[in-house]
């Protein structure tokens, strides 16, 4: 089996899906279960076998050190994270504390495991670390996308605590051989996407009526990729990436805040038009920016193409359609993740009109 960290959340939960739909080897999925993480998004495999939940910490040597010596997996890919870059600017402890201490914890837990296994399994072992493009930091306009060479400069708490992790990877492998693999994606997109990230939040909002609050001018530039294209990436990568290597994973696919929004919203009006008509782009609202706002992340994804196969399939009209789609689709899954706790970061971050 495998063991998945933070396979509740966005990326995690759609992993475990998908890896068993595609190879139905067993997961055991270890997550803290904090506001990010959510098993209705795993309800599809309730009383599935091959996925073993435990609500735990990275951080916690013993119960991994326990869930290692039980379970014997083959592999750890390690999801769990704080993810949420203006979270981290409201306060960056716990991003420190999960990110950079857990990650830590359980490079420590992985190597005392993995030093013990015999020649076989020992070689085949490895530790995939899922990692963000945010730590190259910001890039100029026309500037050449982040190749995995690219020096890191990361800027926002997030970030640097990303940055930070990697770093912890790359020196437990040089240091004590462990066999890592490091994936640096661009930002994704796709189901069960929480609704405190851009798309989501400006899906729910306009359906619920409430404004689309867009950062400064809304010109700052992302790379979107869809979800099941990264979980694909992934797959790839622990089947057949080299150990202490990094692969950049990216959508090829830059576009502008504002034109994702209006993107969105021409959707809406196509799939679920307004009541009182008029497009949802009129509950666009320009709202003062994020500190230290990153303006472009771009990735070059030739590595990957060119060393394992990898491309994405997904364009972003038919993966931003599907996700819109979903989202009309699961009101249920949308209420339940607006919980109490959700209600309180919106009113924080945006104040009373949204909340
Ligand atoms: P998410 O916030 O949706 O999910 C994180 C999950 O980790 C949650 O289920 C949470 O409960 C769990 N978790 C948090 N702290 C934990 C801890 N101490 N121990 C165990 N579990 C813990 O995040 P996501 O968007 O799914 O991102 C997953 C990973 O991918 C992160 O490492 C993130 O940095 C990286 N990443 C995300 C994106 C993106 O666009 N979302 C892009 C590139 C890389
Ligand atoms: P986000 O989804 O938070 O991802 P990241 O900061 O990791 O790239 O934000 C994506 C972009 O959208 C980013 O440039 C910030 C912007 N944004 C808004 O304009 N309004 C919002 O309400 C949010 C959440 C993000």
């Amino acid at each position: 089996m495998i063991l998945v960290t933070g396979g509740a959340g966005f990326i995690g939960s759609n992993f475990v899906l998908d890896w068993l739909a595609a190879e139905g080897e067993p997961v055991l999925n270890l997550d803290k279960l904090t506001y990010a993480g959510n098993l209705a998004s795993l309800a599809a495999l309730r009383g599935d076998a091959r996925h073993v939940f435990v609500q735990g910490d990275i951080g916690d040597a013993p119960l991994v050190a326990r869930l290692l010596a039980e379970h014997r997996p083959r592999a750890i890919v390690n999801f769990a994270a704080e993810s949420h870059v203006d979270r981290s600017i409201h306060g960056a402890g716990e991003f420190i504390q999960t990110n950079v201490v857990g990650t830590f914890k359980l490079l420590e837990a992985a190597t005392h495991y993995w030093q013990a296994l015999a020649a076989p399994e020992k070689g085949a072992f490895r530790f995939l670390h899922v990692s963000t493009d945010e730590v190259y930091g910001s890039l100029a306009p026309g500037a050449p996308a982040f190749t995995e060479d690219h020096a890191y400069a990361p800027n926002s708490p997030y970030s640097a605590s990303k940055a930070a992790s990697d770093h912890l990877v790359r020196a437990w492998h040089h240091t004590h051989g462990l066999p890592v693999l490091t994936t640096n994606c661009s930002n994704n997109y796709g189901p069960y996407h929480f609704p405190e990230k851009l798309i989501p939040l400006m899906i729910v909002n306009a359906l619920s009526a409430k404004p689309l609050p867009v950062y400064g001018d809304g010109r700052q530039v992302r790379d979107w990729l869809y979800v099941e294209d990264h979980c694909r990436a992934i797959r790839r990568v622990l089947e057949a990436g080299r150990p202490g290597e990094t692969y950049n994973v990216g959508g090829w696919n830059e576009k502008p805040n504002i034109e994702i929004v209006h993107t969105v919203c021409a959707l809406l009006d196509e799939l679920s038009p307004r009541a009182g008509g008029g497009s949802y782009a009129a509950q666009i609202t320009h709202v003062a920016d994020r500190p230290g706002h990153d303006r472009r992340y771009a990735i070059d994804a030739r590595k990957i193409e060119r060393e394992l196969g990898w491309r994405p399939a997904e364009t972003f009209e038919s993966g931003i359609r599907k996700t819109v789609r979903w989202y009309l689709d699961h009101p249920d899954w949308v209420a339940e993740v607006q919980s109490g706790a959700y209600r309180d970061w919106v009113a924080a971050q945006y104040g009373s009109a949204l909340a």
